[in-house]
């Protein structure tokens, strides 16, 4: 039988993550729950697609690396929702583990999969310099040259409207890194050249900066059932929909959709046609 990418991702996530032998009545559940209630998978399926648009025969070892890539975006969700930062109750439409459980097993879960990533990511069998390679890629876009900085930025200034670069600075490092590094880490594992994985890069960038003008305009005009998450969440917030109005937000996610679908002509038939289906389909 065929399974679909995403299928065999779940598969591979099921039986990989860690599971650790202790009398801590919940600590193995806690680990996995945030897994088990779902979430899009956009970042490991945007490393799988582009690996199999540049080369499928190496789509099934690079699951460790959309592995670890999706335990540092859990994490990184865990911790967001944190009293100390956003203070949401729920997320993938299951209570946060701080709800569930207390906020000690929602920061140390999450410190675990952010140091578990790396582990993960060592057992992939490719060469050690490729190897090498993704650890740093992941490394600097999510800490803190990449998503940590960005919500560094995003909880400090919380009232403190920021002009439209440093919004753009703030987002790029909050949400954009790690969604390019996906991109960058599909096209190392593929083999291609370095000119072209910093093309990727860079389009990646522009991806996620629409990636977070979308969830910015999901805060505000969906329901938390339909989000999953709270919504109506932004007020004090550094985003999109609040320094240009829901309106220009709009306009421009729209045109950014336009402008990628240009760009990724540039790539190929493959991996245009890669991206093409993800602006099609992840944006409404
Ligand atoms: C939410 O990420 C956080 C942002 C960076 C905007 P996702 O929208 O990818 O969340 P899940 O993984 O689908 O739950
Ligand atoms: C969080 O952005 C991005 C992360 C790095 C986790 P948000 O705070 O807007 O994400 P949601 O809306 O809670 O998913
Ligand atoms: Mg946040
Ligand atoms: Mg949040
Ligand atoms: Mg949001």
């Amino acid at each position: 039988m065929h399974m679909t990418l995403l299928e065999e991702f779940e598969e591979f996530l099921n039986s990989h993550l860690l599971s650790t032998e202790s009398f801590h009545p919940h600590f193995n559940e806690a680990y996995r729950k945030m897994f088990g209630a779902g979430g899009k998978r956009f970042r490991p399926l945007l490393l799988l697609g582009t690996l199999r648009a540049i080369n499928p025969l190496l789509v099934r070892n690079a699951m460790y690396a959309a592995l670890a890539l999706e335990m540092i975006h859990t994490y990184s969700l865990i911790h967001d929702d944190l009293p100390a930062m956003d203070n949401a109750p729920l997320r993938r439409g299951v209570d946060t583990l701080h709800v569930t459980y207390d906020e000690v097993t929602a920061i140390l879960i999450a410190d675990a999969l952010n140091t578990d990533a790396f582990l993960i990511l060592s057992q992939m069998p490719i060469d050690d310099k490729s190897k090498t390679t993704l650890c740093a890629i992941l490394a600097k876009n999510a800490g803190s040259g990449g998503m940590v900085l960005g919500q560094a930025l995003d909880c400090f200034f919380e009232r403190k409207p920021l002009d439209e670069e440093q919004l753009i600075f703030l987002h790029k490092h909050k949400t954009a890194r790690l969604i390019a590094a996906a991109i960058q880490m599909g096209a190392v594992i593929g083999g291609s050249d370095v000119k072209t994985q910093n093309e990727l890069y860079d389009f990646g960038l522009e991806l996620g900066l629409l990636f977070q003008i979308h969830d910015d305009i999901i805060d505000a005009t969906k329901s938390s059932s339909e989000a999953g998450k709270p919504t109506h969440n932004d007020t004090d917030k550094n985003s999109f929909v609040n320094l240009l109005g829901l309106r220009e937000a709009t306009k421009r996610r729209d045109d950014k959709i336009n402008e990628l679908k240009k760009r990724s002509e540039g790539f190929g038939d493959k991996l245009e046609a890669h991206f093409v289906k993800i602006l099609n389909n992840s944006f409404k």
